[in-house]
């Protein structure tokens, strides 16, 4: 699926899982007014990221596709970009809040509220953040997924392609709900010259290509974008992803057709290609380097950065093997959002100085589960081990 974010289009990030059924229909109220507001001081001086997910395209597939070949010639290519699991909504969980927990479905799941998220992140340097879900009903809606359709209820927007709704850190607080925005809202701020400065965009299920192809969901993308890249208010220093939750074919290595664009593109750089390796864990990592902001102490904690960014503050990335490591990011660890190898123990994040570049973890973060030790177990899926200070937080 499509979906962005200002600050990256595509960032994405926790225990005890509660999936549980939603009703049927859109619920009557919320506790979240809609706003038009924008969260308030934002720094001017840094640069905005941007995430556009689309949806369950190989990379075969949406790498020959001729509207992503002439996105690629307006940025640059990543190559070894990986998605972490299958189906989507882990994924978008991954992007927000630096682990999926384990899961394999695609349920009503929540995240409790001691678990931190990207805007715990953000919020410690005022820096704004919003989403764009495209054909959400109004600002802060949590509901499992609504249709402009309301005769045939056609796939429109979900919530499983929402990283930050299945936050209770994010969802309980109404300033943090409301941030979660439709595309009308987007247009709204880019008009009012109000963008935040990480945003994530999902596109409805049309235009991600879930429940159409990759020709349809390249060509709305470059519609989308084409614009914008020429919009000198909306690219200033702007870093944009556009890439995909998932590869569709689950018996294979999870890669991801991956591009960055936007006006913190060279020229130079321009059509070119970055090998390095790179998952949706990444983003958040990106995130810290760009800004200085410490980590969640979860998989983002020594992810790799992208070269773009890590490139100009020295941050050196790890080289992974693929051939040696046998690495697929195609299925879910026991957690406690899995159905399949449930564990009822929330991993508890590290608290390791090492995480973010050395800024360490989020204060409020340690200072929560101090006195607990770190645990991870990844293992059982992956060789994870051998991936010790590429994407495995130190424990
Ligand atoms: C939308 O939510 C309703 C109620 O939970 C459910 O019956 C329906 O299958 C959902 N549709 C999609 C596309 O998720
Ligand atoms: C998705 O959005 C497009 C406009 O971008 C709209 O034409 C289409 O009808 C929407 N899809 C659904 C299922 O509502
Ligand atoms: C609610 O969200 C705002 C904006 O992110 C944040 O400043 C505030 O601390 C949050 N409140 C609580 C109780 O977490
Ligand atoms: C791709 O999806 C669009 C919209 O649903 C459809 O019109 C078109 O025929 C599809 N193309 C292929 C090759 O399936
Ligand atoms: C920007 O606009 C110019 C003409 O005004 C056009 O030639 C160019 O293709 C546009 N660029 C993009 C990325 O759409
Ligand atoms: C770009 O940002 C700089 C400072 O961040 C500002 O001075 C300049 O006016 C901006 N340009 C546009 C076109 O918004
Ligand atoms: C993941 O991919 C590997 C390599 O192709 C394959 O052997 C394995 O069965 C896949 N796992 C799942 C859960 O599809
Ligand atoms: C899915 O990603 C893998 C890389 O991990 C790529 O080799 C493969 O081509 C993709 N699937 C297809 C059918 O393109
Ligand atoms: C976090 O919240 C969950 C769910 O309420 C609880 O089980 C867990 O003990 C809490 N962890 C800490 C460190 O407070
Ligand atoms: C970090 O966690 C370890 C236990 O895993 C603990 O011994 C240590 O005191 C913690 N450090 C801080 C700063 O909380
Ligand atoms: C890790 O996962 C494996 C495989 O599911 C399981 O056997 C083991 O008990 C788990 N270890 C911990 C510490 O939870």
């Amino acid at each position: 699926m499509l979906s962005s974010a200002v600050l990256l289009l595509a960032a994405g990030h926790l225990a005890a899982a509660v999936p549980a059924a939603s009703s049927a229909s859109r619920p009557a109220e919320t506790t979240v007014e809609p706003s038009l507001t924008a969260i308030q001081s934002a720094e001017a001086t840094v640069k905005p990221v941007t995430t556009v997910w689309l949806e369950n395209i190989d990379f075969q597939s949406a790498a020959g596709d001729p509207n992503m070949a002439w996105l690629a010639t307006q940025g640059i290519t990543l190559s070894n970009y990986y998605a972490t699991t299958h189906p989507s909504e882990p994924n978008y969980c991954a992007a927000a809040g630096g682990d999926n927990f384990g899961m394999d479905n695609d349920d009503f799941n929540t995240v409790p509220a001691n678990v931190s998220t990207i805007v715990d992140l953000l919020d410690t340097k005022s820096i704004s953040w919003a989403e764009y879900q495209e054909d959400l009903p109004y600002a802060g809606f949590t509901g499992f997924n609504y249709s402009t359709n309301q005769k045939t209820y056609a796939n429109d927007y979900v919530r499983k392609h929402n990283p930050l709704v299945f936050y209770d850190s994010v969802t309980n607080n109404a300033t943090r709900a409301r941030q979660m925005k439709s595309f009308v809202d987007f247009e709204t701020d880019l008009k009012n010259q109000q963008l935040p400065q990480w945003a994530f965009f999902t596109p409805n299920m049309t235009n991600d290509a879930h429940d159409t192809n990759i020709t349809f969901g390249a060509k709305w993308e470059r519609s989308f974008m084409a614009p914008l890249l020429n919009n000198s208010y909306f690219m200033n220093d702007t870093l944009i992803l556009l890439t995909f939750d998932e590869n569709s074919s689950y018996g294979i290595a999870n890669k991801v057709f991956s591009i960055l664009v936007g006006g913190a593109i060279p020229e130079n750089l321009k059509g070119t290609v970055d090998a390095t390796f790179y998952n949706h864990y990444s983003t958040i990592a990106t995130i810290s380097e760009n800004w200085g902001l410490p980590s969640l102490g979860r998989w983002d904690c020594n992810a790799n950065v992208f070269d773009l960014v890590a490139s100009k503050t020295g941050k050196s990335n790890a080289v992974l093997n693929f051939n040696d490591k046998h690495v697929y990011f195609n299925a879910s660890y026991p957690g406690p959002l899995s159905d399949a190898l449930y564990s009822n123990v929330w991993p508890i994040p590290t608290n390791s100085s090492t995480c973010a570049n050395g800024k360490g973890v989020l204060p409020s973060i340690v200072k929560t589960y101090a006195g607990q030790k770190a645990t991870f177990n990844y293992t059982s899926v992956y060789p994870y081990d051998a991936l010790t200070g590429l994407d495995v937080p130190s424990q």
